[in-house]
């Protein structure tokens, strides 16, 4: 875990220095150009397709709706749901409210740690996974409670975290 913001610093160089392909993007404007109210719907649009919304989005939009920058910004930041970096192919997330963490959440937080090489709202270098720890799911019965994307795995241990990962270790990416 020691070196995961390295790791995931160079990560975000190497999106960065990536060519943003805007055809589907362009696609998206195009669809909600002439509705009022649109950026919201743009910019759902933009992260459904590519995972976040990447930069160069942000640019394409401001200048075909007229919108500043700096006003999508001000969206992004607002709203949870938008993100600005890419995000792994398998969200993982571990409750810690209070029932999760006193049936042991922070031993089952730090297995994840150790088995994907990650800490909180960090995502791997081949964007396999995110981890993310998160308030209470709502479902205390079961804790302490994991997610993978929407799968819920109650009653975690440290050997379901392993089988968990070998799982979706497997997985395909798309
Ligand atoms: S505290 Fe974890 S599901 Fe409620």
């Amino acid at each position: 875990m020691s070196n995961a913001p390295a790791e995931n610093s160079k990560t975000e160089e190497i999106v960065n220095e990536e060519e943003i392909d805007l055809t589907a993007a362009n696609q998206i404007i195009d669809k909600y150009l002439t509705l009022p109210g649109n950026l919201m719907p743009v910019l759902q649009g933009i992260q459904e397709e590519y995972g976040y919304v990447p930069k160069p989005t942000i640019d394409l939009v401001a200048e075909r709706l007229n919108v500043y920058p700096s006003q999508i910004f001000g969206v992004l930041t607002f709203y949870a749901q938008f993100h600005l970096k890419p995000r792994g192919r398998y969200i993982i997330r571990v409750c810690v409210g209070t029932a999760c963490h006193v049936q042991g959440a922070p031993r089952i937080v730090d297995t994840f740690f150790e088995k994907v090489g990650i800490g909180h709202a960090e995502t791997t270098p081949d964007l396999r996974y995110t981890f993310e720890k998160v308030a209470c799911l709502g479902a205390c019965g079961m804790a302490p409670l994991a997610m993978v994307n929407d799968d819920t795995f109650g009653k975690m241990t440290v050997q379901k975290v392993d089988e968990i990962v070998a799982e979706y270790n497997q997985r395909p990416m798309k």
